[in-house]
């Protein structure tokens, strides 16, 4: 009984370790793109949610968000700002040039001497799940910018916590939270920053509103 548990221990300790490390033998894994619209079968040479509506903005960001963190955060790292493993994505220019780019790595991956330093993701990401995660990094604020706003992302998830259970009390909070994140700028040169502020805003004005999401979106900025 107690050898067994040693070895189950130690095979999460191998798992842990090759994760954190950050090398290229933890499987692609295909992303939810539920709440999106269908794009035409063909690739699109250019992100065509650049210049969407916020509803359709923050949803590809929402999604975006899920599929860069279980894909591409452990080398690109955590809110895409790189820790020095991949190119920091966020630099990318929001152009049709930076699209080319970015389609080009994502689809192929990225080989060296023989070493894959990068997936392909072709057939496993499907076009929706690219353009969402390219909408996610090139709307990333500047996080010198934000790490100036901890304090009022606190006070702003504190007075969201003491009202989740009121839907009304919580809606409302949603003018507070679009000001706070009003004048960011996207290091990538996109039309607009999308910063917790604004995703937390988003989330508290569907009916009901998504209090649960919102409080996470919050919590998960404070920690950063
Ligand atoms: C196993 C590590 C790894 C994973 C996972 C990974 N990448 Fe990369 N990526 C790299 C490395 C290393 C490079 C640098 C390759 C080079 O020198 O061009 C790179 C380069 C890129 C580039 C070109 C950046 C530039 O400035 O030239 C893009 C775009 C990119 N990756 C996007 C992604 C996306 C999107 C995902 C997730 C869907 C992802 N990568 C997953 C390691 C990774």
């Amino acid at each position: 009984m107690l050898r067994k548990t040693t070895i189950i221990a130690g095979f999460a300790v191998v798992l842990g370790g090759a994760a954190a490390l950050g090398h290229g033998d933890t499987a692609p894994q295909s992303v939810n793109t539920a709440g999106l619209p269908d794009l035409p079968e063909e690739m699109a040479g250019e992100n065509p949610w650049r210049e969407a509506d916020p509803d359709l903005l923050f949803k590809a960001i929402e999604v975006g968000a899920k599929g860069y963190n279980s894909n591409c955060a452990r080398c690109h790292g955590l809110e895409a700002i790189s820790g020095g493993l991949a190119p920091d994505l966020r630099y990318l220019e929001a152009n049709d040039f930076g699209d080319e780019w970015y389609l080009d790595r994502v689809l192929h991956g990225y080989e060296q001497n023989g070493a894959v330093k990068m997936p392909p993701f072709e057939g496993i990401l499907t076009q929706e799940a690219v353009w969402a995660i390219r909408t996610y990094i090139e709307t990333r604020p500047d996080e010198v910018e934000m790490a100036d706003q901890k304090a009022a992302l606190t006070d702003l998830r504190d007075k969201l916590d003491a009202v989740k259970d009121d839907p009304t009390a919580a809606a409302a909070l949603a003018a507070d939270l679009e000001a706070a994140g009003q004048g960011f700028e996207a290091l990538s040169g996109a039309p607009r920053a999308v910063t917790p502020f604004d995703l937390a805003a988003w989330q508290l004005s569907t009916e009901p509103p998504h209090i649960k999401a919102a409080l996470e979106t919050l919590t998960a900025a404070v920690r950063n």
